[in-house]
C-alpha cells in the first residue's frame, strides 16, 4: 500500500501527496492515530481529503494511507437493532471500545463477528444462480427473517453451501467464481444498490397520522419533504412515523440535529410495541445517527449510509421507510466542504450541484422489482424533514427537495403557535399520489373514503374564506348556517387532523379509527344542516355533546372503536332531533 504526507489540514479536510494512482472517493487513513477520511479531489500531485473524524492534533508530515476502497458499509443480520455512526461504526460497541468519547481512529466492524446466525439455504450444491437471487433464509435477531442473496454483479454454479449457525464471515456458500459468499456483504454508500425496473406504486405508505393518511397520503416507494420552522413538529412528526410508520424495516438518520433527541429515540424504540407484529419497534429499525456534536463530514455520508442499509432490505423484498431529520444539515455540510474546496458557490452559498445532489440521493427512493428469483417486489420510502432558516420555504435546499419528491408536507409556525399538531399547512401541502392511493383506501378501508376526503377539503377551504370574512363583520354576523360551516370545520381540525403525538391512545390511528371520526365530523353538518332548515336555531344545537363524544371516539383503542362510534352516532342523533325553542314553549 502507498503511503502519502499529509501536507496541509483546515478543519474537516486535508491534503496529502504521494498518494499515487488515488481515485476520487476513494478512503483514506490520515496521520498515525489512522483517522477515516476519504478523496474529494486529486489534482496532479495533491489529493484533497474530507477527514470523518475530528483531525485536532494532525500534524503536516504525518502520514496517509490509502485504503483502495470507497466507503461501504457492510450489511447482513444483527443490523436490524443496531445504532450506527454517519460512516457505519457501531456506536454501541464504540462506546465499549472507547467510552463515551470515541477514540480517534476507532474502527470496529457494523457487525458483530462473534454472533451466529441460523442459516437455512433454498438452493442446492450444482444451482446456477445469478446476481440478487435468493440463496437462503437467515434468522436475524428478534426472530426476522432475512434473506441472503447473491452480492450483485456475481453469478456462478454453487459448489458448496452450509446451512446452520454461521458467524457474518463464514462462508455461506461457495460459487465456481470468486470468493465465498457471506453473511455479511460490503456496498459502497453512495453508489445505489442495483434494482430491477421500477414499478408503479399500488398502495399507500400508511403513517397512521390522520393528517397524512386521509388527506396527503404517499404512495409505498414515494418521497416526501416535511419543511417547518424551528419547533413546528418536524422531529416529532419523523419519530411517530418511525414508530408507527406500516413499514417492514425503518431507518431513521438523524442527520445533524441534537443528540439529546436521538437519546430519546432510543430510549423510547426500546419500550415500544408495533402495534401490527406485537415486537419491539427496535426490531426492525436501524438508526443511523450523525448529531450536531458529530464531524460535519459523516453527516453527509450519514443519509447515504441509511439509503444503502434500506436497500439492502428492499433488495430481499421489503418495504422500508426512511427518516431522514434533516436534509437542510446534509446540504449545510456540502456547503461546508464546498466552501472549503473554494468551490464556486451557487445560491445562498450551497455548491451549484446542490439540486442534481439532492435529485440522486432521492432517486434512491422508489418501488422496484428486485434482481433475481424468485419474483419479488421492494420499496424505499423516503420522508425527509427540511429545516429552512426562518421557515422560508423559497430557500434552495426546500426547493430543491420540493422538485424531486411526491409530495409536500408543509409544517406552518402559526399552526404550531396555537398547538394544532401536527401542524401541517392543508391550504399548501400536497401529495401527487394522492389521487391514486385514495383509491386504494376506497377499495379496501371504505368506498366512501375518497368523497369524505374530498368533502373534508372542500369544508377546510370554505371554512378559510369564513373566517376571513368573520374577522371583518364579527362571527355574530354570520348566519347560522355559517357558524354550522366554522364549528363542523373546528371539530375537523380538532379531532380529524389534530393528533397528539403523546396520548398512548391516539399516536397511532388505524385507517378505519381516522374514517370514523372524519365521517362523525362531516355527519355533524350535516345533522346540523337538517336541523336549522327545520327551523331551529344553531345556538339550540348540541354542538358540545357532539364535540365531547367525537373527543371520545378519538381516545378510544381500537376494542372500544365501536362502543365510541355509537355514542357518537347518539349525539348526532340528537343534533337532528333538537326539539326548537318553540317546541319547548320558550318565549
Ligand atoms: N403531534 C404533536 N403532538 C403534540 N405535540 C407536538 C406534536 N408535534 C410537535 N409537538 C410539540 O412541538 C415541539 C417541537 O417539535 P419538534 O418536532 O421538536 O420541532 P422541530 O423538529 O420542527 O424543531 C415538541 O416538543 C412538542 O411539544
Ligand atoms: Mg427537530
Amino acid at each position: 500500500m502507498t503511503a502519502g504526507t499529509l501536507t496541509r489540514v483546515v478543519g474537516a479536510l486535508a491534503e496529502a501527496t504521494g498518494l499515487h494512482g488515488v481515485a476520487l472517493h476513494e478512503l483514506v487513513r490520515v496521520g498515525h492515530v489512522a483517522l477515516l477520511g476519504e478523496v474529494l479531489r486529486v489534482s496532479g500531485e495533491v489529493a484533497t481529503l474530507q477527514v470523518f473524524e475530528e483531525t485536532t492534533g494532525l500534524r503536516v508530515g504525518e502520514p496517509v494511507v490509502r485504503e483502495e476502497l470507497p466507503l461501504a458499509i457492510e450489511l447482513g443480520p444483527g443490523l436490524l437493532g443496531q445504532v450506527i455512526d454517519g460512516i457505519g461504526r457501531p456506536l454501541g460497541r464504540l462506546a465499549e471500545l472507547s467510552g463515551a468519547f470515541i477514540q480517534p481512529g476507532a474502527a470496529p466492524p457494523t457487525l458483530d463477528r462473534d454472533a451466529r446466525f441460523r442459516f437455512a439455504p433454498t438452493c442446492v450444491v450444482g444451482d446456477r444462480v445469478e446476481s440478487g437471487d435468493v440463496l437462503g433464509a437467515v434468522a436475524d435477531r428478534g426472530g426476522f427473517q432475512l434473506a441472503l442473496l447473491v452480492p450483485p454483479g456475481r453469478s456462478g454454479v454453487i459448489v458448496d453451501i452450509r446451512s446452520g449457525e454461521l458467524t457474518v464471515l463464514d462462508p455461506a456458500v461457495t460459487l465456481d467464481t470468486g470468493a465465498p459468499i457471506t453473511l455479511a456483504q460490503k456496498w459502497p454508500v453512495r453508489r445505489p444498490r442495483p434494482a430491477g425496473a421500477r414499478v408503479a406504486a399500488d398502495r399507500p405508505f400508511l403513517t397512521g397520522q390522520r393528517i397524512f393518511d386521509f388527506l396527503f397520503p404517499v404512495a409505498e416507494g414515494g418521497t416526501v419533504a416535511v419543511p417547518g420552522g424551528f419547533g413546528t413538529g418536524k422531529t416529532v412528526i419523523e419519530q411517530a412515523l418511525a414508530k408507527f410508520g406500516d413499514a417492514d424495516v425503518v431507518v431513521y438518520v438523524g442527520c445533524g440535529e441534537r443528540g439529546n433527541e436521538m437519546a430519546e429515540v432510543l430510549h423510547e424504540f426500546a419500550k415500544l410495541v408495533d402495534p401490527r407484529t406485537g415486537r419491539s419497534v427496535m426490531d426492525r429499525t436501524v438508526l443511523v445517527v450523525n448529531t450536531s456534536n458529530m464531524p460535519v463530514a459523516a453527516r453527509e455520508s450519514s443519509v447515504y449510509v441509511g439509503l444503502t442499509v434500506a436497500e439492502y432490505f428492499r433488495d430481499m423484498g421489503y418495504r422500508v421507510a426512511v427518516m431522514a431529520d434533516s436534509l437542510s444539515r446534509w446540504a449545510e455540510a456540502l456547503r461546508e466542504v464546498g466552501s472549503r474546496l473554494q468551490e464556486m458557490p451557487g445560491e445562498e452559498g450551497y455548491p451549484t450541484s446542490l439540486a442534481s445532489r439532492a435529485a440522486k440521493l432521492h432517486e434512491r427512493a422508489g418501488r422496484v422489482r428486485c434482481l433475481g428469483r424468485p419474483e419479488r417486489h421492494g420499496s424505499v420510502t423516503l420522508i425527509s424533514a427540511v429545516s429552512p432558516p426562518g421557515g422560508d420555504f423559497s430557500e434552495p435546499v426546500t426547493q430543491a427537495c420540493l422538485r424531486v419528491t411526491s409530495a409536500l408536507w408543509a409544517l406552518d409556525a402559526a399552526l404550531a403557535h396555537q398547538r394544532q399538531f401536527p401542524a401541517v399547512d392543508w391550504a399548501t401541502s400536497y401529495s401527487l399520489d394522492a389521487t391514486a392511493m385514495v383509491r386504494h383506501f376506497d377499495e379496501q378501508v371504505e368506498p366512501r373514503w375518497s368523497s369524505t376526503r374530498a368533502r373534508a377539503l372542500d369544508l377546510l377551504q370554505r371554512d378559510a374564506e369564513l373566517r376571513e370574512v368573520a374577522s371583518v363583520v364579527g362571527p355574530d354576523a354570520l348566519e347560522d348556517r355559517d357558524r354550522l360551516l366554522l364549528a363542523v370545520s373546528a371539530a375537523l381540525r380538532e379531532f380529524v387532523l389534530g393528533q397528539n403525538a403523546f396520548d398512548p391512545n391516539d399516536a397511532f390511528s388505524p385507517p378505519a379509527k381516522t374514517f370514523a371520526l372524519a365521517d362523525a365530523a362531516l355527519a355533524l353538518f350535516d345533522r346540523g344542516a337538517e336541523a336549522l332548515a327545520a327551523g331551529r336555531a344553531f345556538a339550540d344545537l348540541p354542538i358540545d355533546d357532539v364535540r365531547r363524544a367525537l373527543a371520545g371516539l378519538r381516545d378510544s383503542v381500537p376494542a372500544q372503536l365501536e362502543a365510541s362510534r355509537q355514542a357518537v352516532g347518539q349525539a348526532l342523533a340528537a343534533v337532528a332531533s333538537q326539539p326548537g325553542a318553540a317546541e319547548r314553549g320558550e318565549p
